[in-house]
């Protein structure tokens, strides 16, 4: 099955308006040139989707602009209403975002989002037509006691519950396991593409065998420019999810490169 790559950059709760037209001006010169073989998303804070949505689908945008799509980081699970704080997903249609990720584990863990929680924003999302970047992940400790099977099939079957083969054509997974978030220790290659392997089998236990040779698994956890290409050798990677090498447009665009180079030969 041939899946085209997804890199997106979740800067988290990094770079307001200013910080994102100068990354974007410098990311889109940058890519000039260039046609990498995958798809390139942006996941910027709320309170940024407006400069970037402004500052890739306005008339002014170079040619390349329209190679890069915007997520959010997060939509609520409810419509409209007394929800002091939170985001439609009617709302980020206005912006031009496609994607949502969901389920990240600084949601789990420090936002306290379950696994029904993020099933309803993950419902909430498809009703909107937005393409989830569903995040899973075990800890460090749930590893080393043996529990990394059991934990990603309760994060996958609880937080997938009720989306239909069609939601999951129009879905991405990001296998991440906490330990390697933003601490520089990356799985190996090994590890990395044992987990997907998984994942993919659990997705198809629940939606057949096409509905998981077409979904794209993406890995997340400290990926850098000199670790991509390894990464994404491994057959069941599909593209990264970069937390701190995409704050720089440099670095996001080596992972790019780097990890397109296999796919492309
Ligand atoms: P780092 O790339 O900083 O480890 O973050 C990964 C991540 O959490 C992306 O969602």
């Amino acid at each position: 099955m041939n899946r085209k790559p997804i890199f997106a950059a979740n800067w988290k709760m990094n770079k307001g308006a200013s910080e994102t037209e100068d990354f974007i001006k410098s990311f889109l010169s940058k890519l000039q040139g260039h046609d990498f073989p995958c798809e390139i998303v942006i996941a910027p804070p709320f309170i940024s989707l407006p400069k970037l949505a402004d500052l890739l689908h306005t008339a002014t945008a170079g040619q390349n602009a329209h190679a890069i799509q915007i997520a959010a980081q997060n939509c609520s699970q409810y419509d409209a209403g007394a929800y002091t704080g939170e985001v439609s997903v009617v709302m980020l249609r206005e912006f031009f975002v496609h994607f949502v990720i969901l389920g990240h584990s600084e949601r789990r863990a420090i936002f306290g989002e379950t696994d029904a929680i993020i099933n309803a924003k993950m419902k909430k999302a498809r009703e909107a037509n937005l393409k989830p970047i569903f995040c899973i992940g075990e800890t460090l400790a749930e590893r080393e006691g043996g529990n990394l099977e059991r934990v990603l099939r309760t994060q996958v079957t609880e937080g997938l519950k009720g989306l239909t083969e069609k939601d999951m054509a129009e879905s991405v997974i990001a296998y991440e396991p906490v330990w390697a978030i933003g601490t520089g220790v990356t799985a190996t290659s090994q590890q990395a593409q044992d987990a997907h392997a998984f994942v993919r089998s659990l997705v198809a236990d629940l939606y057949g065998a096409e509905t998981a040779a077409r979904i794209r698994i993406q890995y997340g956890g400290s990926v850098k420019p000199n670790n991509a290409a390894e990464l994404m050798a491994c057959p069941d990677i599909d593209g990264a999810l970069i937390g701190g090498a995409a704050l720089e447009p440099q670095s996001f665009l080596e992972i790019i490169r780097n990890g397109t180079i296999p796919a492309a030969e």
